[in-house]
């Protein structure tokens, strides 16, 4: 059954919103639990969204057992780990699920995994990932659209990544966390995720030096264990509610935040004339004068994230003058047509979006291509003039807990009608009582 949101537009977005926990640490955190052949792991603050939910299905569908306890806290108990084919029916739906390959290869010394498809921002090759397993001593052939790798025991490698990674760097973490030596991974990707789950890992027993910065080195261990461990807030949720306050005229204290992983968008959100007075986890967030127009390139971090391009592309649209944002990372301004079906004046060449900055948006029917899209649409929809009804929101529940609860709390006028709940699927990774 199809779902899709139903938006009032113009309300000024005012209070307070509690960012939940980071969907990109989460899923290589979640998978990094399944390495422990000891002990059960207990995350507290992942997000219930639905690609939680599926990284979750796959891991009990090649043996682990987990589930969500009252308090919404993720066991996961890595000890029953013993399919190396990861099921093509789930993985489909995630490209993450291509972190289950690190695991399987040095745990089981063998994977079978479906090559994640394209998705709506382009196509998204896995060839570092694969190129970084067989310097560890895998081999690897691509079959009928699946990697099949095989290695008795990887061995430690030096692994130059071409070019700045978040999954090639996490999948190799993974990998080299159980393998025999040292492996270090140079040109390696510096996210706030990356470090977390060398965090994590390293609480598992792992020893993991240099996360955050380019040269990572990983020396395998025997074995790792479970352990209780935090997620960081998710940076790009709170990115996006603190344009959708600044695009609704309102003013939004965005809490449970680390200011550090915002730096770059905080300084150039602030060169669009938004006012944030900064706290010590939680920013308030207004655009008192309106927007004015910037320029915008994106780039792996510390520099402007990727994610945070399409809102952004949204709320310039109400900007005083013309914005030209480029984007380096992925092919991701399909959205821009349905932005001018609510009047947004955008137009893109190759990597590069010029936006000409309107009086007015008017509310539309509109269908979202991927997570961040809809959150840009979503936005936008809040600020219109008018209703504007936004079809295809199961993308959105794959990466933002609580959306319309959270907006519908900040005063925003939102509905999800025709529903297949998200909750339908945490219900079948709840507690089963012995
Ligand atoms: C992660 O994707 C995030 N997903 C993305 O967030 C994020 O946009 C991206 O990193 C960049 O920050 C998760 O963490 C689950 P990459 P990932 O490998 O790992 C190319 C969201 O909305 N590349 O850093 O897939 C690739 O095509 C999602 O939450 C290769 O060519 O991104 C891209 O141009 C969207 N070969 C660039 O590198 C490879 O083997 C960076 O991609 C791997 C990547």
């Amino acid at each position: 059954m199809s779902s899709r949101f139903v938006i009032e537009g113009g309300n000024p977005l005012k209070g307070e919103v509690h960012i939940s926990g980071a969907k990109n640490s989460s899923l290589a955190i979640i998978t990094a639990a399944a390495l422990a052949e000891d002990g059960v792991s207990v995350l507290e603050n992942v997000p219930h969204d639905t690609d939680v939910a599926t990284m979750c299905l796959i891991l009990r569908r090649l043996g682990v057992n987990l589930f969500f306890d009252k308090q919404g806290r993720l066991h996961i108990d890595g000890r029953g780990l013993n399919q190396h084919q990861a099921p093509y029916d789930l993985v489909r739906k995630m490209r993450a699920s291509f972190y289950t390959a690190g695991v399987l290869l040095t745990r089981l010394g063998r994977a079978e995994v479906p090559l994640p498809g394209g998705c709506a921002i382009g196509s998204r090759p896995v060839d570092y990932h694969i190129r970084g397993f067989s310097q560890m001593g895998a081999d690897v052939t691509i079959e009928h659209g699946f990697m099949k790798a095989s290695c008795r025991k990887l061995q430690g490698a030096k692994v130059y990544i071409n070019r700045s990674s978040v999954g090639t760097t996490v999948n190799l973490m993974l990998a080299a966390s159980l393998a025999d030596g040292t492996t270090t991974l140079e040109n390696a990707a510096k996210e706030p995720e990356v470090v977390d789950l060398a965090i994590f890992l390293n609480g598992m027993g792992a020893k993991i030096r240099g996360a955050g910065t380019d040269v990572i080195r990983i020396e395998g261990v025997e074995s790792l264990h479970g352990i209780e461990y935090s997620v960081i807030s998710d940076r790009i949720e709170a990115g996006t509610y603190m344009l959708a306050a600044a695009i609704t005229g309102g003013e939004v204290t965005v809490k449970n935040l680390v200011l550090e992983h915002l730096r770059s968008p905080m300084i150039k959100l602030e060169e669009a004339g938004i006012v944030i007075e900064k706290g010590v986890n939680e920013v308030t967030v207004s655009a008192p004068n309106g927007l004015r127009a910037i320029d915008v390139e994106t780039s792996p971090y510390p520099g402007f994230p990727t994610d945070l391009q399409q809102p952004l592309v949204a709320a310039l649209c109400l900007a005083d003058g013309t914005s030209v944002i480029r984007e380096t990372i992925f092919d991701r301004f399909r959205y821009v047509d349905e932005l001018r079906r609510m009047g947004a004046d955008v137009k893109v060449e190759r990597e590069t979006a010029i936006i000409r900055g309107v009086k007015q948006l008017t509310g539309a029917p509109v269908e979202i291509t991927d997570l961040r899209a809809g959150a840009a649409l979503t936005i936008a929809a809040l600020a219109a003039e008018g209703r504007t009804e936004i079809y295809g929101i199961d993308v959105i529940d794959r990466g933002y807990e609580h959306l319309e609860e959270k907006i519908s709390a900040l005063g925003g006028c939102i509905m999800r009608e025709h529903t297949t709940e998200v909750t339908d699927l945490f219900s079948h990774i709840q507690e089963v009582k012995a």
